[in-house]
């Protein structure tokens, strides 16, 4: 099977050049809007170990949004249901960083993918810890789970993000006013804006995703229950207020990211990363929604049967 794949996403990677109807780089982040939209990497982790790739795969790519999959893992182990008393697990409806929704739902941001809800998950993430402990723990998990210690913070991303970050600070002051933030705005923000600029490639992620695919030979870092709740949610909330298209295509859980990145999950049978900085009208990359919707039809990976 794994020449097989390998052919289809060589090919894929080749078709998606020859199209080249790449989308928008975020640049209300101005370090990501420096980046050439016309890039793909793609990269498949299979059961036992195997990795099969095409394109880009191994270049680093800010994994921002991503993140937020990995802290909320981090949360869950810590203090697991309890967290659901701050964030909700509703699908949004609304831009990630919509300052609407937040005041309708009074302060308790409906699920931890939008950036209200991952403020959040941060903000907890932080009791009792400093902003650099909190941050090497989701560092370490993600490290731990693509066993792999390469995996560092782009400085200059962080900078650039906290630099212009307007809105999530206005999120963040709005969570304080209904008392759902513990830290002061400014030291969540700060430790926010430094996991989002996480950077990985498509083969490291791809690695990392195996411990929510459950896949046979990853390490095991989740229970069965959590990792099956985690992909409920990316399911539902992955893509923000495209998560209802992204699933009537591609039919896998998946998170999105504003660098361009997306991580589906396959369970028990694939974790996939794909990489196209080039992003739709919601957010999300737009490369990387075709190429995921290729590589699931072709292989038949759906959690709808
Ligand atoms: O907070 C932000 O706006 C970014 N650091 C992350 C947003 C993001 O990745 C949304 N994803 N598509």
């Amino acid at each position: 099977m794994t020449d097989a794949l390998k052919t289809f996403l060589t090919d894929l990677d080749l078709d998606i050049r020859a199209q080249g109807d790449w989308g928008q780089v975020a640049d209300y982040i101005p370090e990501l809007g420096r980046i050439d939209p016309a890039q793909f990497g793609i990269a498949v982790a299979l059961p036992g170990g195997g990795m099969v790739s095409a394109g880009q795969a191994r270049q680093r790519f800010s994994i921002q949004s991503v993140s937020k999959v990995f802290s909320l893992a981090c949360v869950l182990g810590r203090i697991g249901e309890q967290i659901w008393t701050r964030v909700g697990r509703e699908p949004s409806g609304q831009r990630f960083d919509s300052i609407l929704a937040l005041e309708h739902e009074n302060g308790r941001p409906r699920n931890p993918f939008i950036n209200a809800g991952a403020l959040v998950t941060t903000d907890e993430l932080l009791t009792g810890r400093a902003p650099k402990e909190t941050l090497a723990e989701t560092l370490g998990f993600l490290r731990a789970a693509a066993e792999d210690d390469d995996i560092h913070i782009d400085k200059a991303v962080a900078r650039s993000e906290a630099a212009t970050g307007h809105r999530n600070a206005a999120l963040a002051h709005y969570l304080k006013s209904c008392d759902n933030l513990r830290n002061p705005p400014e030291i969540t923000l700060g430790t926010y804006v430094h996991q989002c600029a996480i950077e990985m490639t498509c083969e490291q992620l791809a690695r990392a995703g195996r411990v929510i695919a459950q896949l046979p030979g990853a390490p095991r870092m989740l229970t069965p229950l959590k990792a099956r709740r985690i992909s409920a949610l990316m399911m539902m909330c992955g893509h923000y207020d495209g998560s209802g298209d992204f699933a009537f295509r591609v039919g896998l859980p998946a998170k999105s990211g504003v660098g361009g990145g997306i991580l589906l999950i396959a369970p028990g049978q694939a974790s996939i990363a794909i990489w196209s900085p080039g992003l739709d009208g919601y957010g999300n990359s737009r490369m990387g929604s075709h190429a995921a919707e290729r590589l699931a039809h072709h292989m038949g990976w759906s959690v709808f049967g």
